[in-house]
């Protein structure tokens, strides 16, 4: 018996995957786009573990497809890739990354509200495009962060982080989330408030729920024509909470001033999209969690819940520990332990 066999679906830092390296006999696809569906399942077919991305479609024809694969270890927080049920009614320990990318993506939130707020990359292709001649007094006029109202939808860990820059701008803060949180809302000094009031009374309004089927289209038509005409709207959660062709209309209609999107819906976005194209919109390439430090130990994390779960122990940040022991958990292993 050797080592366990594992499949780490694309190159991910070091701090995870010399781990990984060392314990494991590890195939990770070299190239910088996702494996396709009939590779993944061709490379995970002889493992006893996966390092997913969420571009990878976790399901349960995945998983009767690769009879050994014992343990998933999403490399990232959001796990909607992931049929996190299919993989406990197997045995499958699932694990993620939480924590370690919270304030590293609550900062990107934040740079991409400012960005937004004060037309800063308009401002660089106005420079690029050697239009700058003089100090313009009127010329790319934005709006104030400061004393602004922040309205977010969802109040976890990245939500929470997002309430604690937005007081050092002096910003209201309201938020609305399916459970309220009395204890964090006096820590935070936030103000809860339904869904409907606070697209009413936000300048920005920055999305960080997970991405659930209650949450897809949760930003759709009847959401954008409730808020106020200057609202930007910032999504670093997932694209589908946002109704993209109802996006793309409230931009180009004016029902809303701007949009500053790390996700999008589809993803990748072509580069002739909408939302591409307009000087209102600003896309990045989902890069939210992306610092060096902040992936590192995203790698790191998602090399120890592998490793947990290929001796059978609870991941150290599990989806599913309670599966633990049952299912493919209880047939002999392949390696040596
Ligand atoms: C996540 O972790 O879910 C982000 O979207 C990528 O870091």
């Amino acid at each position: 018996m050797g080592k366990p066999r594992v499949f780490v679906s694309r190159i991910i830092p070091d701090e995870g995957l010399a781990l990984i390296r060392e314990a494991c006999e590890a195939e990770v696809w070299p190239d910088e786009l996702p494996p396709s569906r009939a590779e993944l399942l061709a490379r995970s077919g002889d493992c006893d573990g996966l390092v997913s991305l969420l571009t990878d479609r976790i399901d349960g024809e995945f998983l009767d497809a690769c009879p050994y694969v014992r343990v998933v270890s999403n490399y990232a927080v959001g796990f909607d890739n992931i049929d996190v049920p299919a993989a406990t009614a197997r045995g499958v320990l699932v694990g993620n990354t939480p924590g370690v990318l919270t304030e590293t993506t609550a900062d990107a939130a934040f740079a991409l509200l400012m960005a937004a707020a004060r037309r800063l990359p308009e401002g660089v292709d106005y420079v690029r495009a050697g239009k700058w001649r003089t100090w313009g007094p009127m010329l790319l006029m934005g709006q104030d962060v400061h004393h602004a109202t922040l309205g977010l939808v969802g109040l976890g860990r990245i939500g929470a982080e997002m309430a604690k820059r937005a007081h050092g701008f002096d910003m209201r803060v309201i938020y609305t989330d399916v459970v309220r949180n009395e204890e964090l809302e006096a820590r935070l000094g936030v103000e809860y408030l339904p869904f409907a009031d606070v697209l009413a009374q936000s300048d920005f309004i920055s999305v960080h729920t997970p991405l659930t089927p209650e949450t897809r289209g949760l930003i759709g038509r009847d959401a954008l024509h409730r808020m106020k005409p200057g609202a930007i709207v910032i999504n670093t959660a997932r694209g589908p909470i946002i109704d993209t062709p109802a996006l793309v209309e409230a931009l180009e209609a004016g029902t809303i001033a701007g949009a500053a999107l790390d996700v999008t819906d589809p993803e990748p976005l072509p580069a002739d999209h909408p939302l591409v194209t307009m000087a209102n919109c600003i896309v990045v390439p989902h890069i939210a969690s992306a610092s060096r430090v902040t992936r590192g130990k995203m790698a790191a994390i998602a090399a120890r819940n592998l490793l947990a779960g290929l001796a059978g122990d609870p991941l150290p940040t599990g989806l599913n520990n309670d599966a633990v022991g049952t299912g493919r958990q209880t047939t002999p292993r392949r390696f040596s332990p």
